[in-house]
């Protein structure tokens, strides 16, 4: 058996190297523990590795050496493969704690859970709320849900280490997963409205300066900071830079709502507005682009071009 405190990361996309770096700099400070990491692309880690963190190129590795393994992946895909890649290591997984933070279907991770108990292990879901700014800040949301020993075990690494609030979503593993595809039908339907009403402020000449101002003061900081990717160009990054949320993932959590919708019945008009708009921005201007990207399409429909004076190719 590894260490009893021995720590795992596995991905280190936007949000993943953010998250990662805050546990680092508290199991350094904290416990005198470095976490272990590893990425499908493990340079990403050079920034983890100058802070005392240790690289292991191999998943599989990893989870022999670490009695905790967090991992946050794009899709429900590439989790599924490293559950895979975990059960197939044939050795031991008894009492190993695998707890995912990424954005899947509740079937994702009920399955996930399953297979892990066959190996006496414990996999939680806690999926977690805020954008990239928000995650190297520490002060997430996370819901968790899944075995009680083991949510117990994992929150102090959670609670003002990553995150500024955990939901506690009890045993069900599925409930977590759905709270945060629930969660971004709010985001993704916020996102739009934000887009649209900057492209109302712009045509009819209120300007977008006030209207973000507005945004900010009357409706709060975070749609004040939708705005903002809009206003900076982040909505369409340059070519060689990582989207702060690729709108790829957030098609992928709007189609896992609208799935989940449509088996109980209930429509949700905004959140398909919002994902149209996603797939024809990407359909235009490609894969390098930000969730907030249906703002291009918005403008575009308002007679104007798809990108601002400060996205990538500013005012053509
Ligand atoms: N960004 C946000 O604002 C935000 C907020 C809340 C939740 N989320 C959710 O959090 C998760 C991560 O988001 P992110 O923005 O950090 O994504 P990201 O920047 O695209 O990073 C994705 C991570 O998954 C890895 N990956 C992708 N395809 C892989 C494959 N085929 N095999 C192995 N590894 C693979 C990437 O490795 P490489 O580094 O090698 O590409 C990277 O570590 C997603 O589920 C997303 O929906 C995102």
């Amino acid at each position: 058996m590894p260490p009893p405190c021995q720590i795992g990361w596995y991905g280190l996309g936007s949000m993943g190297l953010a998250m990662a770096t805050n546990l680092q700099n508290h199991l350094k400070s904290k416990m005198g523990l470095n976490l272990v990491y590893s990425n499908r692309t493990i340079s990403r880690g050079a920034p983890l590795e100058a802070i005392g963190a240790v690289p292991e190129p191999s998943f599989e590795k990893l989870v022999q050496r670490c009695s905790i393994v967090f991992t946050m992946v794009s899709n429900d895909a590439v989790l599924d493969s490293l559950v895979s890649t975990a059960m197939g290591s044939g050795e031991s997984l008894k009492d190993k704690i695998f707890v995912d933070c990424s954005t899947v279907h509740p079937n994702t991770v009920a399955t996930a859970a399953a297979r892990f108990k066959e190996k006496e292990a414990s996999f939680l879901s806690a999926p977690v709320f805020g954008a990239s700014p928000i995650a190297a800040a520490g002060k997430l949301v996370f819901a968790i849900g899944g075995p009680r020993a083991a949510r117990e075990t994992v929150k102090p690494f959670i609670q003002d280490v990553m995150g500024r609030y955990i939901i506690d979503c009890g045993e069900d593993v599925k409930k977590s997963s759905l709270l945060k595809i629930a969660g971004n039908i709010v985001t993704v339907s916020m996102m739009e409205i934000v887009g649209e009403s900057q492209v109302f402020a712009e045509r009819t000449g209120l300007g977008t300066g006030v209207m973000e101002e507005l945004i900010t003061e009357a409706f709060g900081p975070v749609p004040g900071s939708y705005s903002k990717r809009l206003t900076t160009g982040i909505y369409a990054p340059p070519l060689d830079s990582r989207p702060g949320f690729r709108v790829s993932l957030s098609i992928k959590d709007a189609d896992h709502a609208l799935a989940i919708a449509k088996e109980s019945n209930v429509e949700l008009p905004g959140l398909e507005v919002a994902r149209n708009n996603m797939v024809a921005a990407r359909e235009y201007a490609g894969e390098c682009l930000d969730s907030s990207s249906m703002y291009g399409v918005l403008r575009r429909k308002a007679g104007m071009a798809f990108w601002n004076e400060k996205s990538r190719q500013g005012g053509s």
